[in-house]
């Protein structure tokens, strides 16, 4: 574009440079009978390069949009009011609002929304892509570092769409597989006594009518409202990458989401301090 441009650019002054020396010396403007001229180069000439950028940008396009190799990995990315559902449909896992990836390799990803339009953007791998309700849009990302990369919704979707966040969590091929496969398996059953409280407080409490955890009453497919609890405790985050994984945080936020992100769909849950206590280290047990 630049090279052609410049080319028309040079033309053009040509032809002006030309017609001023020309008109030089002649006393009255010469009749102009020109209708042909302007035909082709006011409409003919143009028409014939907007055309073929247009053809050259959508190949060119096409080139970039492929990934160099066809990817081997599937990632499923669903939207959700104000949190992001992470599958792994080739291995059976599900977490969510931390996308796990190889470094050096592209990854496919399957976007797509439960109830309004989202935007998956994660700056430093790729460009953002909506997630459309009975929709699924693909898009591949390579992270070639080891790294964590922050990810937002890109896309207005209500009011707590500034706080949907997300982390991409680029790790060497060996450590990735480690970390899938030790999110295949349920976590074990709780045997500390603490612990066996907690998870009795996750089903009277109401937890398991949003919440999934493998291996529980909660059992998907129930629960699919919220985030599948199964493997909380690796995640880094808390509330769609908000709040960083504490016990102190996942209490608070247990007790009154509603606080700390007004509107989100999660109802405060008043406990009481030893059954709050309980629950807290069961779902941090949950690895
Ligand atoms: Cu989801 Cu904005």
């Amino acid at each position: 574009m630049f090279a052609l441009g410049t080319a028309i650019f040079a033309a053009v002054l040509g032809a002006l440079g030309y017609a001023l020396r020309r008109a030089r010396g002649q006393s009255a403007p010469r009749p102009f009978n020109g209708n042909a001229l302007i035909a082709v180069g006011g409409v003919i000439i143009p028409a014939a390069i907007i055309i073929s950028l247009v053809v050259l940008t959508a190949l060119t396009q096409r080139a970039l949009s492929a990934p160099p190799t066809p990817p081997a990995l599937t990632i499923d990315v669903i939207g959700h009011q104000f949190w992001w559902e992470v599958r792994y449909p080739q291995h059976g896992v599900t977490t969510a609002n931390e996308i796990h990836l190889p470094t050096g390799q592209p990854v496919q990803l399957r976007l797509t929304s439960a109830d309004v339009i989202h935007s998956f953007w994660v700056p430093q791998l790729a460009g953002k892509l909506d997630l459309n309700p009975g929709q699924t849009n693909t898009l591949w990302i390579q992270a070639d570092r080891a790294d964590v990369y922050r990810g937002i919704c890109a896309e207005f979707c209500g009011i707590q769409h500034t706080l949907m966040l997300f982390l991409v969590v680029a790790e060497p091929p060996d450590q990735f597989a480690a970390w899938l496969e030790a999110r295949r398996a349920p976590p074990p059953r709780p045997v500390e006594p603490v612990l066996q409280r907690g998870q009795r407080v996750f089903s009277e409490a109401g937890c398991a009518f949003c919440h999934a955890i493998e291996g529980t009453v909660a059992t998907p497919p129930t629960g699919t409202v919220g985030p599948d609890l199964t493997h909380l405790g690796s995640r880094r985050t808390l509330a769609a990458g908000i709040i960083d994984n504490t016990p102190e945080n996942l209490a608070s936020w247990i007790v009154r989401p509603q606080e700390i992100k007004p509107g989100n769909r999660m109802p405060n849950t008043p406990l009481g301090a030893e059954d709050l206590q309980a629950l807290v280290a069961y779902l941090e047990s949950l690895r």
